[in-house]
């Protein structure tokens, strides 16, 4: 139907008679007799000049053959790929109508409800950013696919019917028409199939998996994503970072030497060629320095240690086990009063008790001052220290927080972001692995149960294991082998060295409150495949959807999938969720409640 796609329409063509498809972007009028018309396929627009009126309208698909030709002098779009040619002596042929669109395609389409750009999907994909983003999508995956491969990986496909994987969230569950009253849960990941394969000699198992999860959506998370998972035997922590980093940089490099519809987001401005070496950093050092577990590094506002000063304080909030501050360079000017007590409301909604600023002015023998309602209550040498720790500069902000160690990190980190963060297209790709996880995140206050920091299948440090006998107090101090890989401050991926030997997995799970019967009941199938012959093994899994986003600069995930839910969890194109035929309840031997509230 067509001899070359619009974008690809050059000088080199001038004089040939050529023939494109596509949607019309743009009519305009010239005089009684000529119309120019934007031509658009997901490679590009071309300008085609119809002698007659034609009638055409936005959206209408059409074939054109005309010759190409020099735009004349004056006339060229510097801005169009094919901005130096034009179609011209056209002739049109209508393929099909269309309805006006329900919002501009064009750069406006930026200021349109999401709802309505995702009720019309099919229209939204239409877009030069959502073609890019599919695109650049593909790309990596591929590229992902190939180096998976490349390494030894084999795809296995494992199954989405299965019975629950403990990742932490919420299952979705299938009713079963054959058992009623029995239900398959759909996996939050393949992490059991994985090692099952291990066991079953795989020896080095990839897959880009679905995954799905019944958790509070926000801009990094859907029910439903999709993980490059992966698990190897007979490795440890390096053999798994090294793979996944030749993986990642793969992806990289794939988008950065785009080749048309491929990449070009900003965010790989200032990447030379792939990821280069990936630092490290321990889960300690990084909750320390950066307040979090997936620190953003391009940035410094780093937490600054100020316990020490205020050890004999007579100011009786920092008489604490944590103190800490940040300082917000040059902020003095631009952070008006009403926004100080709004951030100290922010800061207690964090879980704070309170927030403390200081302003920095000149002092009267040249050096500075610290300006604060608190400053009566701090000494002398406890202001100059506060000031020579955090290097304060006439003009700006210090925010100090005092607390345990927790808590003080926590708020200071999170305030740490809301300063000073970048805009998610800039500043390049920071990569780094958070190494050393704690095996328990905390103790929970009701059950006296330690809660797992990754999976219950995760190795404990070998250093650290007689700490799991010992008392509860000991466990939070417990290192695991578990490395999260972070891009940007957000969480990119997860993994871990496995526990392989049955007794420790049962000491584990009894440690959680799991026990036999229960464990039997639910990995069941685990502990007895490791009766048969489990080698050691290790693995991890990240998320395709983050990367891309990343990649391209995108603050959400549902600007990189094609049929993304709302924040909501509905589908506004399908109207999922739905209710369903009263006879198919019946089938599955159901029946509903109506709803709450
Ligand atoms: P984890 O639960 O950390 O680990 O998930 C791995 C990665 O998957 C991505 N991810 C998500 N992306 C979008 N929406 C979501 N709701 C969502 N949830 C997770 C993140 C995350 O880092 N089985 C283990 C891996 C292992 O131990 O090998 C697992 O699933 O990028
Ligand atoms: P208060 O003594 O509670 O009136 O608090 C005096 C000031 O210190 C207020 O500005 C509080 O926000 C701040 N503040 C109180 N407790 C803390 C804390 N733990 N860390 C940081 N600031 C605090």
């Amino acid at each position: 139907m067509r001899s070359l796609m619009c974008g690809e329409v050059g000088e080199e063509h001038v004089g040939s008679v050529l023939t494109v498809c596509g949607w019309v972007a743009r009519r305009r009028e010239h005089g009684e007799h000529l119309a120019f018309l934007d031509l658009r396929d997901h490679t590009g627009i071309v300008q085609c000049v119809v002698d007659g009126a034609a009638d055409l309208r936005s959206e209408w698909v059409v074939r054109v053959t005309g010759t190409v030709r020099l735009r004349p002098e004056g006339t060229i779009n510097e801005q169009l790929a094919t901005g130096a040619v034009e179609l011209g002596d056209c002739r049109v042929e209508v393929l099909n109508t269309a309805e006006p669109p329900p919002f501009p395609l064009d750069e406006r389409a930026a200021d349109v409800d999401e709802v309505v750009r995702l009720r019309h999907r099919y229209v939204d994909l239409r877009r030069v950013e959502m073609q890019r983003n599919l695109r650049t999508r593909a790309r990596v995956l591929g590229a992902i696919r190939r180096s998976m491969d490349a390494q030894g990986f084999v795809e296995v496909e494992t199954p989405l019917l299965i019975a629950s994987t403990p990742e932490g969230a919420r299952d979705f569950v299938v009713p079963s028409r054959q058992r009623p009253g029995s239900f398959y849960a759909l996996p939050q990941s393949p992490q059991l199939f994985k090692q099952l394969c291990m066991v079953g000699g795989v020896d080095r198992y990839y897959q880009v998996a679905r995954c799905l999860r019944d958790e509070d959506l926000r801009a990094d998370r859907q029910f439903e994503f999709t993980q490059l998972d992966a698990e190897m035997s007979f490795a440890d922590q390096e053999d798994v970072l090294d793979v996944i980093t030749a993986a990642v940089d793969a992806a990289v490099r794939s988008v950065r030497t785009g080749a048309p519809g491929g990449g070009g987001g900003s965010a790989l401005d200032g990447v030379e060629a792939g990821i280069g070496e990936v630092p490290r950093m321990s889960w300690r050092e990084a909750v320390d320095r950066f307040g979090s577990d997936k620190p953003d590094i391009r940035f410094g506002m780093e937490l600054t240690e100020l316990t020490d000063l205020f050890a004999d304080t007579g100011f009786n909030a920092f008489r604490a086990p944590s103190v800490k501050g940040i300082r917000h360079a040059g902020a003095s000017g631009s952070t008006s009063r009403s926004l100080l007590d709004d951030l100290t409301e922010t800061a207690k909604r964090w879980g704070a008790k309170g927030l403390v600023w200081m302003r920095v002015e000149e002092g009267e023998d040249g050096g500075v001052r610290l300006v604060s309602p608190v400053a009566k209550f701090m000494s002398d040498a406890e202001l100059a220290g506060v000031a020579s720790r955090l290097d304060a500069q006439v003009g700006d902000v210090l925010y100090l927080v005092a607390d345990e160690w927790a808590a003080t990190t926590h708020v200071l980190g999170l305030l740490r972001l809301e300063l000073g963060r970048p805009p998610t297209s800039e500043g390049g790709l920071r990569f780094l692995w958070v190494v050393d996880f704690p095996l328990f995140e905390s103790i929970d206050a009701v059950t006296g149960r330690p809660v797992p920091a990754h999976h219950p299948f995760t190795m404990p440090h070998p250093d650290d294991l007689a700490a799991l006998d010992g008392p509860s107090e000991g466990l939070l101090a417990v290192r695991s082998q578990a490395y999260d890989l972070v891009l940007n401050g957000w969480e990119l991926g997860s993994g871990s060295v496995r526990i392989h030997r049955r007794e420790l997995q049962q000491q584990v799970l009894d440690l959680l409150g799991i026990g036999p019967e229960e464990a039997a009941d639910r990995f069941g199938f685990l502990l007895d495949a490791f009766r048969f012959g489990a080698p050691p093994h290790a693995g991890f899994a990240f998320g395709i959807d983050r990367l891309v986003a990343l990649l391209l600069g995108e603050d959400n995930i549902r600007e990189v999938i094609a049929f993304p839910k709302t924040q909501s969890g509905t589908d506004p194109l399908t109207g999922a969720p739905t209710s369903v035929d009263p006879a198919q309840l019946a089938e599955l031997g159901l029946r509903t409640l109506p709803p709450r509230g």
